[in-house]
């Protein structure tokens, strides 16, 4: 039977998992799992590039892997690991660094997001794209399931690989970014314009994984609504009805289209309620699971050590060509014309 194609994703230790990285991203790494060969990397060496408290970190990490756990990533047939834990994605990031230019990385509209008005701009917010090709290349992952925002590092992690195989010798499989036509870019609830984000100050703007039904049901009664009070999706004249039709479509299993019908000559009030019933029917099973994973910290922590262990083995591998290719390291003797023993013969 042939390989499997493989897939790789990250996600930041950052706090607050939102419905938007889970009908973006996390949902879609479940669903997928038996079609790849999967690896799913919680991303802390990224989590630093803005300012953080160590122990914070710390606990974030594990509570993520206890998330992506709760929501179906199956260890039997996924590798999940921190990416800590791995060398391998520092050392790549490194050399594909040589190879990055400032003024592509300075283009990139994360780096121009996070660093303006701000004097001080840490220069791991410059190399944070470079560290994403690292992980995404280290393991030849055909496919990169991520949301939308994503699209810009995936297209970078092409062009590297693509100069590493041109400059080096042909090493890397040149990934393709997997975004699915919805759910893609879900947008917060108090600002339809914006994407939803873990760093919006306002709790209000984004849904919790880890939010009890009270807290949904009042989040969702406060989203915005559009001036007129007609459910019909429209993103251009009608951005907030239109995110909240594509949240009820992903967590229901119901086309747009049949919703809008569904709805016709109703009001957003009635609406809005079956909408936070629909998000907490499917969350409640979530959190049940996510209730054992927090209670038995020691069974996450083997899943990641395990996880660790295979993503090391493949990064290892994949290195040792990388620093061949490179010209890195001392030369093998037997690759050596006079080897050291001939020249000391011959001076005899
Ligand atoms: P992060 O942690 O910001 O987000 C994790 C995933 O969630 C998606 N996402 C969204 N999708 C839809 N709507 C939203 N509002 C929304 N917000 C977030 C993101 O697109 C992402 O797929 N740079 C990455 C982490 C990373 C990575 C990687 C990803 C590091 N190395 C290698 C893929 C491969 C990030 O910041 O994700």
């Amino acid at each position: 039977m042939a390989a499997k194609p493989r897939v790789l994703s990250g996600i930041q230790p950052t706090g607050g998992i939102h419905i938007g990285n889970y009908l973006g991203a996390i949902r879609n790494w479940v669903a997928q799992q038996d079609q790849y060969d999967n690896l799913f990397c919680i991303v802390d060496l990224h989590a630093m590039t803005l300012p953080y408290d160590a122990q914070t970190l710390r606990a974030r990490t594990l509570e993520l892997a206890s998330v992506l756990l709760a929501a179906g990533i199956d260890p039997a047939r996924s590798v999940l690991f921190v990416q800590s834990d791995v060398r391998e994605h520092t050392e790549l990031c490194w050399i594909l660094g040589t190879l990055a230019t400032v003024g592509e990385l300075r283009r990139m509209t994360q780096f121009k997001e996070k660093s303006k008005g701000n004097e001080r701009v840490g220069a791991g917010i410059l190399f944070y794209p470079v560290l994403q090709a690292a992980d995404i290349l280290l393991y030849d992952a055909a496919y990169v399931p991520v949301g939308e925002d994503q699209k810009q590092h995936i297209e970078l992690t092409r062009d590297l690989a693509i100069r590493f195989n041109h400059t080096f010798g042909e090493t890397f499989v040149i990934p393709e970014p997997d975004i699915k036509p919805t759910g893609a870019r879900i947008m917060s609830l108090t600002n339809p314009l914006k994407k939803m984000s873990k760093s919006d100050p306002d709790p209000d703007s984004r849904i919790e994984l880890r939010d009890p039904p009270d807290v949904i049901r009042r989040k969702i009664r406060r989203a915005v609504t559009d001036s007129e009070t007609v459910i019909r999706y429209d993103e251009e004249h009608k951005p907030a009805i239109s995110n909240l039709l594509t949240i009820y479509s992903l967590f229901a299993d119901i086309p747009i289209p049949e919703l809008e019908q569904r709805y016709a000559g109703k009001g957003y009030g009635e609406f809005k309620r079956d909408l936070a019933e629909v998000i907490i029917e499917k969350l409640t099973p979530l959190q049940a699971r996510l209730a054992e994973y927090d209670a038995h910290p020691e069974r996450v922590i083997a899943i990641l050590t395990e996880g660790a262990a295979r993503a090391r083995e493949l990064a290892a591998a994949k290195m040792a060509v990388v620093r061949e290719r490179c010209g890195l390291g001392l030369p093998r003797l037997e690759s050596l014309t006079i080897s050291p023993l001939q020249t000391a013969l011959s001076s005899q």
